[in-house]
């Protein structure tokens, strides 16, 4: 797959947000600032950077109201939201290798980021989401969150709170085809990406298939290009194939 300009986003007007100012976040707001000229970009983190960016903590209640009321306010039609906050691991918080390893704390922060965040953020934009043209609200997940591709096992709080996404999302895309009839909620593995979050592990990984941040966010968009409502909760490759749940 190319990592030309699609010329999808060249033609969108409105006001786009992205979520979460990592490796892929960063890298999907730089692409679509060349991408998308009529789009009004702005980028939520929890750690405010210069320029267009809001303070937001997707575990934070209040940061989340602030967010909704941001955005009904200043950034309708919204009509691309892409999540990409998501916790492998951190303070307290290691990929299990075996049960034993498994602890309460770390199953609830994961969870929290990872699964409900998605949702709540979900809940927080809706009111400013586009009703009369095309809108996507993507999520990246995980491959590994995937039960039917599931053959290794271990990392049980990272798979098992993007699995639980999957199916927070899928159930959302299914009440949206009522309310935002036009919206594509989507799923989407970026694939390995040299980011902070896959840094500990990826030493197994080969070379051409560990992406650069600027190749991933030009093929998630590209996918994200190719998917209308009709395709709304599924759960897709970088390379645009679909996963199984
Ligand atoms: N990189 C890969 O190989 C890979 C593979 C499969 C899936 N993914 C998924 O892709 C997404 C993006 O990952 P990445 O590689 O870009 O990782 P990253 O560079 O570590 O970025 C993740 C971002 O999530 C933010 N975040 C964490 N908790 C948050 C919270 N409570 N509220 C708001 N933001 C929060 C972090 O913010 P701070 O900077 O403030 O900590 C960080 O900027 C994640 O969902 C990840 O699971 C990545």
């Amino acid at each position: 797959m190319g990592t030309s300009a699609d010329p999808t986003w060249r033609q969108w007007h409105g006001h786009a947000l992205i979520v979460g100012g990592g490796g892929i976040g960063r890298a999907l707001l730089e692409q679509l600032q060349q991408q998308s000229p009529h789009l009004q970009l702005h980028l939520a983190t929890r750690a405010p950077i210069p320029g267009d960016a809001c303070r937001l903590d997707l575990v934070d209640d209040a940061s989340l109201e602030d967010l909704k009321q941001l955005a009904e306010s200043q950034w309708q039609p919204l009509r691309l939201v892409i999540n990409t906050a998501g916790v492998l691991h951190g303070p307290g918080l290691q990929p299990e290798k075996r049960l034993a390893a498994v602890e309460r704390r770390a199953l609830e922060a994961s969870f929290a980021i990872n699964a409900f965040g998605p949702l709540l953020l979900a809940q927080a934009v809706a009111g400013a989401l586009s009703r009369d043209l095309p809108c996507h609200f993507s999520s990246l997940s995980a491959r590994v969150g995937s039960i039917g591709d599931n053959q290794l096992g271990g990392w049980y709080a990272y798979r098992g709170a993007k699995a639980a996404q999957n199916q927070l999302l899928r159930t959302l895309a299914i009440e949206w085809r009522r309310r935002l009839p036009q919206c594509c909620v989507s799923l989407l593995h970026p694939g390995t990406t040299a980011t902070a979050l896959s840094q500990p592990f990826r030493g197994s990984v080969q070379a051409d298939r560990l992406f650069t941040p600027a190749r991933a966010a030009s093929q998630l968009l590209q996918v994200l290009a190719g998917l209308t409502a009709a395709d709304s909760g599924g759960f897709w490759a970088w390379d645009g194939q679909a996963i199984p749940w």
